[in-house]
């Protein structure tokens, strides 16, 4: 069958990371049945031929305007398609499209009609505000990291920078790679406009943010990158369940040794 990724190498790395962090996602147990979904804006990969691709859907609403992506075109994970099937056929499982001209509606054109994430409103408004602030950010990520979430279900943690603290100071490296930390968006619907409204305000302060009782949401340059900031900050909540699990709340690195650590590798707070 022809593909959009034919004879284009780039785009093609672009589309198989996606589905390499897909199988990341299903083997780490994050991505349950279709939990979880992934967005890239692949607009600098679009040549000629794919701007004159036909639509392959009819025009669809995103729900909200973002006047930024005029014209941009994203990989977006299929609706109700599951992660580990997307890790082995990602243009079955997800699709490629197109944003129209009154920033408000799209169109899928290729590889097949798969209608894309649910939670798209959040992903687009997401992309719409990376642009506008001249972010080099393409990748966006929602998934289901177990530990992560379970943190939410005490409240203790949705309070400003808890669990960030909390997690930094399981093991130094958590600083050093999600550098801004976690942000905390309380309980919305899922696939909500309020949801996507709220993502972007906590996007100012974090690059990666957490829908309580849901799940994450993290942007980063690409997509392997946004999985990674993930994978530290849900690795230091496994430390620390781990060390409540043998009957003991956990020291936690110092105050001093965690201002050393912010000097040593030049991090932002
Ligand atoms: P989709 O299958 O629509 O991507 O939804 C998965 C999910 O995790 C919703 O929050
Ligand atoms: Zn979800």
């Amino acid at each position: 069958m022809k593909s959009i990724l034919d004879n284009r190498p780039a785009l093609a790395v672009e589309v198989n990371r996606v589905a390499e962090v897909a199988g990341y996602l299903w083997q780490k147990g994050w991505a349950e049945r279709n939990g979880g979904n992934i967005t890239v804006n692949i607009t600098e990969h679009v040549d000629d031929v794919i701007r004159n691709l036909p639509a392959i859907s009819e025009v669809k609403q995103i729900g909200a305007i973002l006047p930024h992506l005029k014209g941009c075109y994203f990989y977006c994970k299929g609706t109700n398609m599951r992660m580990r099937d997307l890790a082995r056929f990602p243009m079955e499982n997800g699709s490629v499209i197109r944003i129209l001209d009154d920033c408000a509606s799209y169109v899928i054109i290729a590889d097949a009609p798969v209608r894309p994430t649910s939670e798209l409103p959040s992903h687009l408004s997401v992309h719409n505000y990376l642009i506008g602030k001249g972010s080099p950010y393409k990748a966006s990520l929602h998934t289901h990291p177990i530990e992560l979430i379970a943190l939410t279900h005490g409240k203790k943690f949705l309070e400003k920078d808890v669990a960030t603290n909390l997690l930094w100071s399981m093991i130094p490296e958590t600083k050093a790679f999600c550098p801004r930390g976690l942000g905390i968006i309380p309980y919305q619907l899922p696939g909500s406009v309020e949801m996507a409204e709220a993502t972007i305000q906590e996007l100012a302060d974090y690059d990666v943010v957490m829908w309580e009782k849901h799940g994450v949401f993290a942007v980063d340059c690409d997509i392997m990158q946004a999985f990674d900031q993930v994978d530290v900050l849900n690795k230091s909540a496994q430390i620390y369940i781990s060390a409540k699990n043998m009957g003991f709340e956990p020291e936690g690195m110092s105050q001093e040794q965690m201002k050393e650590m912010t000097v040593a590798f030049n991090l932002p707070k």
